[in-house]
Parts: structure tokens; sequence; C-alpha cells
């Protein structure tokens, strides 16, 4: 399984920053945005990262992770020169997919919570697997319709009148039929290749599977000023009482085993000096924490 982190995008919702900088490089409390869904791919399993993002905005994602290496990764970059829409992905990073499966995570959604059953999906999956998410306004979102038995029945792409509360998130787990559909897509009223429509083409071939996030889980927006302040506020909060990092990626590296305990050692040597750093250290030194984290 491969991972694309699609990291570009115009942000206009964001403006004026967005003019001289990229949504997924601002600061959720004490780190980049794109840490917390990179962190998310890593806890899933996922090894193999493919970066999208724009020409101005991929030095920055290379100076912050470079190969990979240093988090046991291997991480490489695609340009899309132009915000085509999510589905256009798949056609930027075709090569970088090859004959294998994906899963896709957008570089502005964030999600805390007991995220094992990602995993489990990404192990598992047979055709398309998304998830859905309860929300209050679900007429911005694609959204799920169920029957009685929790079916499938139709996505709509930001419906006037919601068949549900159920949104779609921005993760998705696809096999490698997603290739070919989103390379035979047609581009929308809005002239984006939609990720609905992929969804649907899945539903069609009856090899769409939704999964639903419990409420245990939070799915956190960050496309406007209010909601990139509550997201950062969240995780002060959180990390702060706990004294845990969130999407911390050389501690999930070192926790999922992705590096052993000398590359934690050598990595944690190169950082500068800071609280991130004191942080990485205690993480070193307290072993319960490991040892409980591979039970
Ligand atoms: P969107 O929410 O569609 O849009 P945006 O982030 O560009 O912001 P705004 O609506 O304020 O203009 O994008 C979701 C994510 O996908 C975000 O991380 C940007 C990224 N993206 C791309 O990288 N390429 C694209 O073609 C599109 C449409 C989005």
């Amino acid at each position: 399984m491969k991972g694309i982190i699609l990291a570009g995008g115009a942000g206009s919702r964001l403006y004026p920053t967005s003019a001289i900088y990229s949504k997924q490089l601002t600061i959720i409390y004490d780190k980049p945005m794109i840490y917390y869904p990179l962190s998310v791919l890593m806890l899933a399993s996922i090894k193999e990262i493919l970066i999208i993002s724009n020409s101005e905005t991929l030095p920055f994602y290379k100076k912050l992770f470079q190969n990979g290496n240093d988090i046991g990764l291997k991480i490489e970059y695609a340009l899309q020169n132009k915000p085509r829409g999510l589905a256009d992905a798949f056609i930027v990073g075709k090569k970088f997919i090859g004959s294998d499966d994906v899963t896709m995570i957008l570089g502005d959604n964030i999600f805390y919570g007991n995220l094992n059953f990602v995993r489990d999906a990404v192990q598992n999956n047979i055709g398309a697997t998304v998830f859905g998410y309860h929300v209050e306004n679900p007429k911005s979102f694609g959204v799920v319709e169920f029957d009685d038995e929790s079916n499938v029945v139709s996505i709509e792409e930001k419906p006037d009148n919601p068949k549900s509360n159920y949104a779609v998130v921005g993760l998705y787990v696809y096999n490698n039929e997603i290739v070919e559909i989103a390379e035979n897509l047609k581009p929308s009223a809005r002239g984006e290749l939609e990720i609905t429509d992929v969804n649907k083409e899945y539903l069609k071939r009856n090899k769409l599977y939704v999964k639903l996030f419990g409420r245990g889980v939070a799915w956190l927006d960050t496309g406007t000023p209010r909601t990139l302040l509550d997201a950062s506020s969240f995780f002060g909060a959180l990390e702060d009482r706990q004294g845990l990092k969130v999407a911390c990626i050389e501690e999930v590296a070192y926790m999922m085993n992705c590096i052993n305990r000398k590359q934690f050692k050598e990595l944690i040597g190169k950082i500068p000096n800071s609280s991130y750093k004191e942080y990485l250290e205690n993480i070193y030194n307290d072993r319960t924490l490991y040892q409980e984290y591979q039970k």
C-alpha cells in the first residue's frame, strides 16, 4: 500500500496568508499542519509516501522531510501545477502508484483519536474504503446515503438537500483500479476532477465500503482562520495536559518501529535545541511509554 498526501490547492479561504504561504505549512499549535496527515499514514503502517503540491511549496516539504529516510520512510514529491481537483492526484501520482493500492489523505485534514480502524481498512481493503463522519452541516461535503441495512445507496457532492448527516472525510483507500477510474473522469461543472465521482464509480462497481468514524474520533477542519485557531487550541489544550504530543512524526516513527532506538537517538541529535528536542529526549528515556505502545 502506497500513500499520497495532497497538499497543494488554492487555500482561498485563508487569503491573504494563502497568497504567500501554503495552508498545509501553517502551524497547528506547535508543528506544521502536514505533520498531522503524515502521522495518520504512518500510524496506518504506510511507508512509501508521495507528497503532491505546487512549485512554490514543494521545496519546503523537501526541506522538512528530504527522502524520509531519517524517519524510516521513503518520501517522494510530485508537482501539481494547477488545482485540477482531488482525483487529479491519482493521475499526477500514476507512476508512483504503479501496480499498488493507494491511500490518499488531504493535507489539510486532521484526525485525532484511536485510528486503529484506519489501519484495518488499509490492510483489508478490497475495492474502495472511505470514511463517514457525522457533521452538523453536511451541505459542504460529499454526503453518503444509507439504506436501513446500512448499505450505501448514494453519494452526492455538496447537496442542497443532504440525505444524511454523514460527510465523507479526506481519507480514501483505493485498490489499483483508481488510476484507470481517475483517468476516465470528466471534469465537473466547477472544472475539477471530483473525488465523489471516483467514489460513485466504485459504488457502481459494487466495490465501495463506507466505514463510520465513531464519536470518539475528532475530524478537524482547517480551512478558515477560525477553524485554524480552533485546531491549535484543541491540540494545545490536549498536549499541555498530557505532556504528550500529537503527530510528532519522529516519535511516531520510533513507536511504529520505522526506526530503531539507535536511529531515534541519532535523529534527536540532529534537531536544534528546542522544547521539541527536549520532548523527544523525554520520549527516548521513557521506556514504559514505548513498551506500552508495543502491546
Ligand atoms: P479544498 O478544500 O478543495 O480547497 P483548498 O484547500 O484549495 O482551499 P479553499 O477552498 O479555501 O480554496 O482542498 C482540499 C485539500 O486538497 C487541500 O489540502 C488542498 C488540496 N488540493 C490540492 O492539492 N489540489 C487540488 O487540485 C485541490 C482541489 C485541492
